[in-house]
């Protein structure tokens, strides 16, 4: 019994400093989000605040400079946005209608650290999976499994959201695909063709984040 009484400040002595190295270590030690690799492929299901469902095909290509949202409106339209790094996207369909749109944006496609300097939040379950959550100038809240570090889900602030389906590091979209069709090009006649409708804005919330990202974060 003595030695047991002897023991205890010590041992309380070691609790305390052990708490407080630990509060220390967690306040300094809040985990940053992985960066985007250079190269992936997702499939995300994405639900507006109307509840339009989107199924968006992301290729992204930090390598090459472009990134591409190939997005499927339920039962409804198919609308490719593809963005290239000098700042010019093309979004335009491939059915009889022949739509196209340029858009210039002061940028180009997100930085893999685009991330860098969220703001964390702390752990959360969210689609059957624990994560850690970092909010980005009010603009995204950004969900990634605590385990295998993969996104799981974006919230944007206009309410979109997204479910990260399929991650694919190292996945690329072979080079012919890269093209928009010949309608984007030429004549002035292109400026006047009608605006594609079915997104909330081009590309739908994905390229709403990069146009964001470019006025205003990044530099
Ligand atoms: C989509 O979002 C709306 C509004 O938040 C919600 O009511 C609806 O249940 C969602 N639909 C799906 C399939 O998740
Ligand atoms: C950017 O690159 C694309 C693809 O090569 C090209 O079609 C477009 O004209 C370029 N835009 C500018 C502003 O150079």
């Amino acid at each position: 019994m003595a030695p047991s009484i002897k023991v205890k400040p010590i041992f309380v002595t070691l609790l305390y400093a052990t708490f407080h190295l630990s509060a220390v270590a967690s306040k300094s030690a809040d985990p940053s989000p992985v960066p985007w690799p250079p190269q992936f492929h997702s499939i995300l299901f994405m639900n507006n605040s109307k509840g339009n469902l989107q199924k968006v095909d992301l290729w992204y290509d930090w390598n090459n400079g472009r990134n591409f949202n190939i997005i499927q409106n339920q039962l409804g339209k198919l609308t490719y946005d593809l963005e290239w790094d000098n700042g010019t996207s093309y979004v335009y369909t491939l059915d009889s209608n022949r739509e196209c749109r340029t858009v210039h944006f002061p940028v180009g496609i997100l930085r893999p650290n685009w991330l860098d300097g969220a703001n964390y939040l702390g752990q959360q379950h969210v689609d059957g999976f624990l994560c850690n959550v970092w909010e980005k100038v009010d603009f995204i809240w950004y969900y990634e499994d605590v385990v295998t570090k993969r996104p799981v889900h974006w919230v944007f602030f206009t309410g979109m959201v997204a479910h990260v389906m399929t991650f694919e590091v190292g996945a690329v979209l072979e080079d012919a695909e890269w093209q928009a069709p010949v309608y984007c090009f030429g004549e002035a006649e292109n400026e006047k063709r009608p605006v594609i409708q079915s997104g909330v804005s081009v590309g739908g919330d994905m390229g709403l984040m990069k146009g964001f990202f470019s006025s205003s974060v990044a530099q």
